[in-house]
């Protein structure tokens, strides 16, 4: 099996014991990862995909981090903005509109 290039963590607001009570899932950030999951293949972006527990940015959420790089974006709500994560993805720079 070859390893992705990327892992893409998107808070799913889920709890150790329980169901998604979180900010971010109540923004629905889990309903991007379909989308999230499309770009990456049309970008041919070899990336896997994890939903998460809170990653404490309530405030700021629905978060997403991108790593190796250690990115962290903030307001990921809507297709643009994930959009503009995979656009730097692949310029190599970090959105700046959501970087946190
Ligand atoms: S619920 Fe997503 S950062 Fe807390």
């Amino acid at each position: 099996m070859e390893k992705p290039d990327y892992t893409i963590l998107v808070c799913g607001s889920f709890r150790a014991g329980g169901e998604s009570q979180g900010v971010c899932h109540k923004k629905g950030s889990l309903s991007l990862l379909p989308y999230l999951e499309e770009e990456l293949t049309s970008r041919g972006l070899s990336a896997a995909i994890a939903g998460t527990t809170c990653l404490k940015l309530c405030d700021q959420g629905p978060a997403l981090v991108v790593q190796p790089q250690n990115w962290w974006f903030g307001g990921v709500d809507s297709e643009e903005a994930v959009d503009a994560i995979l656009d730097g993805l692949e310029k190599g720079q970090p959105a700046p509109d959501y970087l946190l």
